[in-house]
């Protein structure tokens, strides 16, 4: 997610904007630029890197505006570099952007013809260049309104024109964009740290808003121009608590994110009308999938996990063997990998040493790699044959979350893929696949909706000393992420395990201090893992039953149960996991554990 901040007052623009950016750095960016009116003209400031190298141009130019805008770059179409960095510019119009234009290439195509020639990769440039063309035929604010409209996808930007010297305008879909109204001035911003220091009066933008600045005040409109009333409200956290969007973790956050992170990662990726998913996305060409004779899925910890369960989606859906390993392993047991195989690395940041290693013997070993990653430009992106960036923006949060249910959604629609192209399904079962995934963001929100029922849970538990998360098939690796996320954020000893593998040995562990987390799927499986419960009650452990669908009628053996909505097999993996997230993160919390940066862990492990 990018940083944008904009202001229009009495106050120095310039300081403004800078101390703006710098309060949106913990949101993780790759460049940073700002752009302010001159006095006969709109100078523009870009540079890769950090705000502190913007600083350095600034203080080179020494400029006074009283009108700026400024914005921290987080990678998702176009490499980090200083022509990819924000603002851009088309002629008269100047624009910072955070979001994905779906339509871009459509548009950008429209717009060479016109003869609009492009210095960067990037989306937003072709937005700046649709508002300028508009610009030919109407005023600024119209020119805006028709081009936000002739786009699809999710944007919050702020757009100034030479012009019109003392307007700002900004407009939100799908990302988020803050109104500030102070005392010397009006800011617009992605999220109020920004310019919490200055005023704590806002207006939050809703979709398919806009407001146009200027000296005579604001005006609040809809993209057809009719003026809408919005009341400002006070904000009340302290800075450090607007940083995490009023949670008092980022782990929190992020984990409260989901629904709009996993949005973000299905945005572009499907065409729900035909029921297929967008091959262009994951850079692979039919020919390769058809041929693929195995695939291996190579990552480290929850990125692991989601391996294990992307085996279940491609092995289930598509039929094709998959072959899982931990990065630390692969490139020691001399795995059977052969030219042609296809070689999947997971990895949030893309820089985890072990997987970066195994993806280069990998590629050395004639396999054609793809990175399921979270960060442009990362060396795994950059050295892979193909990347699905997973969109889920910067998880500053070491423990990972969102990034993790981001994962499993790219590896289904991998599985997706894999089976039409290779006529392991049909038409209408990949419609149905793709409409029960457009439809998981909203159940995620209502599995977080069920948190309280989590914190009671948390409450009864956090004095335990050790805990056991049992699942069967593809939760089998979510009880395996449970237990991490518990065991990393709060120190108690907990274990991942296959239900039936109780009693092979596990089942030796149950006593009554010993809680037990039962992943409860809807289907085939229910039966077995209800008598795996008993197994465990009958020896007065304490279950916990996160259940699918609910609890069977009558069912008494759980201690406590939280129940999450239906879904397909496939995707009841992401849905289970946000429990299991929450269970470790409130556990955390009593226990008094730094949720955000747990002892001795890293959020990216850069050495072997
Ligand atoms: C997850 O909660 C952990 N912080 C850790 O296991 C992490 O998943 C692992 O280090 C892999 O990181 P990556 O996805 O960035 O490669």
């Amino acid at each position: 997610m990018c940083g944008i901040i904009g202001y229009i007052g009495t106050g120095d623009a310039i300081e403004v904007v800078v101390e703006g950016l710098r309060h949106l750095e913990y949101r993780g960016y790759d460049s940073a630029g700002i752009a302010y009116h001159n006095g006969s003209g709109i100078d523009v400031l870009r540079c890769k890197g950090k705000i502190r190298d913007l600083e350095g141009l600034v203080r080179k130019s020494r400029p006074v505006a009283s009108l700026a805008i400024g914005h921290t770059r987080w990678a998702t179409h176009g490499v980090p570099s200083e022509y990819n960095a924000h603002p851009h510019r088309s002629n008269n119009v100047v624009l910072v952007h955070n979001g994905i234009i779906e339509n871009y290439l459509e548009l950008k195509k429209e717009l060479a013809e016109e003869g609009y020639t492009f210095t960067s990769e990037t989306d937003t440039e072709v937005l700046c260049h649709l508002i300028d063309s508009y610009c030919r035929e109407y005023g600024f604010r119209e020119a805006v309104e028709a081009a936000l409209r002739d786009t699809r996808g999710a944007y919050a930007i702020v757009a100034i024109s030479v012009r019109d010297p003392g307007v700002m305008i900004g407009a939100r879909k799908d990302s988020p964009l803050v109104l500030g109204v102070g005392q010397e001035g009006f800011f617009l911003a992605s999220d109020v740290p920004a310019f919490l220091t200055r005023t704590n009066r806002v207006v939050f933008l809703r979709d398919g808003e806009m407001v146009t600045i200027s000296g005579e005040g604001y005006r609040i409109t809809d993209l057809e121009g009719n003026r809408l009333e919005r009341e400002t409200e006070l904000v009340t956290w302290s800075p450090s608590m607007a940083e995490k969007g009023g949670y008092k973790h980022y782990m929190l956050k992020e984990i409260h994110e989901q629904p709009r992170s996993l949005a973000d990662t299905l945005r572009g990726r499907v065409f729900p009308e035909r029921g297929e998913v967008n091959i262009a996305e994951f850079g692979l060409d039919e020919e390769r999938l058809r041929r693929v004779r195995k695939i291996f899925i190579v990552a480290c910890g929850t990125s692991w996990h989601a391996a294990l369960v992307g085996k279940y989606q491609i092995e289930g859906l598509a039929g094709v063997p998959v072959e899982v390993d931990l990065a630390s392993e692969f490139r020691y047991r001399g795995a059977l990998l052969e030219e042609g195989d296809l070689f999947i690395a997971i990895t949030q940041s893309g820089e985890t040493a072990d997987t970066l290693a195994a993806q280069r013997e990998a590629r050395r070993r004639g396999a054609f790699t793809l990175s399921i990653c979270n960060v442009l430009g990362s060396t795994s992106a950059r050295e892979a044959d193909s990347v699905f960036f997973t969109h889920s923006g910067p998880e500053i949060g070491v423990a990972s979350t969102k990034a993790f249910t981001s994962q499993l959604v790219a590896l289904y629609l991998f599985s997706i893929l894999l089976a039409r192209v290779r006529g392991r399904i049909g038409h209408g079962e990949s419609f149905e696949l793709i409409a029960e995934l457009l439809r998981l963001p909203d159940k995620v929100e209502a599995v977080l909706s069920g948190e309280e029922a989590v914190v009671r849970v948390a409450r009864e538990l956090f004095k335990a000393r050790d805990f056991l998360y049992l699942g069967r098939g593809i939760l089998y690796p979510v009880a395996l992420e449970g237990a991490l996320k518990l065991k990393e954020i709060s120190y108690i000893h907990a274990e991942g395990y296959p239900a039936g593998e109780m009693k092979h040995g596990p089942i030796a562990l149950i006593d009554e201090d010993v809680p037990v987390v039962f992943l409860m799927q809807k289907g085939g499986l229910r039966e077995k893992i209800l008598s795996n419960v008993s197994e465990v009650k009958s020896r007065g452990g304490k279950v916990v039953a996160v259940a699918a669908g609910g609890l069977p009628e009558g069912f008494e053996m759980a201690d406590y149960s939280i129940e999450i909505p239906e879904t397909n097999r496939y995707l009841e993996a992401v849905l289970m996991a946000v429990p299991l997230q929450l269970l470790a993160y409130h556990i955390g919390v009593l226990r008094g554990c730094d949720v955000d940066q747990p002892r001795n862990l890293a959020k990216s492990v850069t050495v072997e």
